[in-house]
């Protein structure tokens, strides 16, 4: 048997994807139904999620779900609504995020901004992960978490809101992956480079920084997505993060070499 052939096994295997709504929380989830997973779409956009599960390769495999994951109550009420609908989650994927605006600088930014991202990102990403590893771990059942971070994990996007939470998330991939490898959790980080998704306005211009010669699509994020958080693909990897962005970050203030005639 092919080893790529069958990376789920929808038998056992159901998901839960948050930021379902749009860009590459979207392709994300609609891969997973594509692989025949039972796949809860959760968005604060009640139109986009909609419509995401209306566009997905198999519809009645998709479970849409609407509501504001800043909200402690509505992640509770995510978390019930998920194990009703399809039963104990084992792939968990952390997508939702507030847009970025380039007007919120250091200066700029308000408090409420900061904590909404922060919310978002972190302490719903945070909560709804372990409380999704509870029932995986009383029922023994493996599970494959996957975190949403960014190259502004590490370098500064002069959005300070967005690159301390994307800080702290990446060390949340760590600390989760550390305490529930044991129980067979796996949990893992993607890093996305400049992805013309909804989450902020690419300019096209930026192509010029990017090896492989393009913006990303969020469509380019899915495969990578489904290869990590398959447990038949990554059974031994957790605690990475995988980079895909066309090689933007390899960019420094070098340009490449002039190879002349070759
Ligand atoms: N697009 C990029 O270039 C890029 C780069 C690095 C990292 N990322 C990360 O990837 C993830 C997806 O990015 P994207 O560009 O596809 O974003 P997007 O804006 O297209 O999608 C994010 C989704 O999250 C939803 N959301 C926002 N607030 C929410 C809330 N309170 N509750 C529930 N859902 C909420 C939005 O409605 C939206 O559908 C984000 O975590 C982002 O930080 C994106």
């Amino acid at each position: 048997m092919s080893l790529l052939n069958n990376p789920f096994d929808p038998a056992r295997e159901t998901a839960l994807v948050t930021g379902a709504g749009n860009g590459i929380g979207r392709a994300i989830a609609q891969a997973l139904v594509g692989e025949g997973v039972r796949t809860v779409f959760a968005d604060v956009n009640g139109e986009t999620v909609t419509q995401a599960v209306a566009s997905s390769p198999r519809p009645e495999l998709a479970v849409t779900w609407i509501g504001d994951l800043a909200k402690r109550d509505a992640c509770d009420a995510l978390l019930a609504d998920a194990r009703a609908a399809v039963g104990t989650v084992t792939h968990f994927v952390h997508s939702a995020s507030p847009a970025r605006r380039e007007a919120d600088h250091a200066f700029a930014v308000s408090g409420d901004t900061w904590q909404q991202m922060h919310a978002v990102n972190l302490d719903a990403g945070f909560y709804l992960a372990r409380e999704l590893a509870r029932p995986l771990i009383a029922a023994r059942e493996p599970g494959s978490f996957l975190f949403l971070t960014s190259l502004h994990a590490g370098t500064p996007r002069n959005l300070p809101h967005y690159s301390t939470a994307k800080a702290a998330m990446t060390m949340l991939v760590r600390e989760l992956a550390k305490t529930l490898g044991r129980f067979g959790i796996r949990v893992n980080a993607l890093v996305p480079g400049a992805i013309a998704a909804g989450g902020f306005v690419a300019d096209p211009a930026l192509a010029r920084h990017i090896p492989l010669g393009r913006l990303g699509h969020s469509e380019d994020l899915a495969p990578m997505a489904l290869a990590v958080l398959s447990n038949r693909v990554s059974a031994y990897v957790t605690g990475a993060a995988f980079v895909v962005d066309g090689g933007l970050s390899l960019t420094n203030w070098f340009e490449p070499p002039e190879l002349g005639d070759l």
